[in-house]
């Protein structure tokens, strides 16, 4: 089954705020007037933006709350149909469907100290992380990077809040020693810190890889990708995924993903972002080698070979056998 979300739960739009240049932020809460599932800093949930879309967005509002969650989106140029209509579309009052949080980008809550990263829309999740540690006073810096002040958002939240002083705003626009110093922060690992980035995937790449050459161990490295960039599919070849209960073979074309080849066949794997970011579709690998090409697994877990993700991944071996 296409874009299934787990637990459906109906919410109201109570409130659509521009939050900065490009970036709207929604207040939903629950149709029937009562609590939403809790949830933890770095949670997303699943937005039914219509019949045929299934976006996921972070919760920015402190998981104190159960009476509402709050998410931001980025108007995005090259949207695939998500943040355009929630933009455009949207508006208070609207009822929307969507998912129990879920979370992949959970606080190590084991950390002395946090160091926490955030590159323009990526300040979602990481805001409410930042509320979270406030509420615990866990030690903690936020750097904010963007564009512009006018790109910023949540800019008057955060300076309105009590962790202000905790936070650094650096716009790309600005005198240069407001500017991120990525070598400074990242030269050497510190111990006992964990660093959290979530933004553009060149922001989290040169972080990241700043992190690695700076000897920051993997474990004390969390991240979160939006969204994937395209990769070419020129060079792609089909292949063949076998089904572990039946023996039967569904053939997946050149040009075709294997969710696709699948979802023809009758065969259901719940599915979201269709990017390789969410990780709804991960399917267990029994024989044979994934071509892995997503963003949501480890270089461990991919190293493993015992799973993948069909929307995006392909196959390095002629067949691979799934748990299905
Ligand atoms: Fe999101 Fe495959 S559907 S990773």
């Amino acid at each position: 089954m296409k874009n299934e979300i787990s637990q459906y739960i109906n919410v109201r739009v109570s409130a659509k705020c521009e939050e900065a240049q490009d970036i709207a932020s929604f207040e939903l809460v629950a149709c029937d007037g009562g609590s939403l599932p809790v949830f933890a800093a770095g949670s997303h949930i699943d937005v039914k933006v219509s019949e045929s879309l299934t976006r996921q967005y972070s919760l920015c509002n402190s998981p104190a709350e159960t009476h509402r969650y709050v998410i931001a989106v980025q108007k995005e140029p090259s949207s695939r149909g998500g943040s355009k209509a929630m933009h455009e579309t949207v508006k208070v009052g609207d009822t929307l469907t969507i998912g129990a949080p879920k979370n992949n980008f959970r606080l190590a809550h084991d950390a002395e100290r946090h160091l926490l990263l955030a590159g323009g829309i990526g300040i979602t999740p990481i805001l409410c992380m930042a509320e979270s540690l406030a509420i615990r006073e866990a030690s903690f810096e936020l750097h904010l990077c963007t564009r512009s002040i006018d790109r910023t958002a949540f800019r008057e939240r955060i300076a309105g809040s009590h962790f202000s002083e905790k936070v650094h705003f650096h716009f790309d626009d600005g005198v240069a020693e407001q500017k991120f110093d990525m070598q400074r922060q990242l030269a050497q690992s510190q111990s006992g810190t964990h660093l959290y980035v979530c933004g553009p995937k060149g922001f989290m790449d040169a972080v990241l890889s700043s992190a690695r050459a700076g000897g920051w161990p993997e474990h004390c490295l969390h991240y979160e990708f939006f969204s994937a960039e395209p990769v070419s599919a020129d060079s792609d070849e089909g292949f063949e995924l076998q089904l572990a209960s039946s023996g039967r073979i569904v053939a997946v074309r050149k040009g075709q993903t294997a969710l696709e080849a699948l979802t023809e066949a009758g065969i259901e794997v719940a599915s979201s972002c269709e990017q390789g970011v969410c990780g709804t579709c991960a399917t267990r690998v029994l024989v044979g080698i994934p071509d892995h090409r997503d963003l949501y697994f480890t270089a461990e877990q991919h190293a493993a070979n015992d799973q993948f993700t069909p929307c995006c991944s392909r196959a390095k071996t002629t067949r691979l056998v799934l748990d299905l």
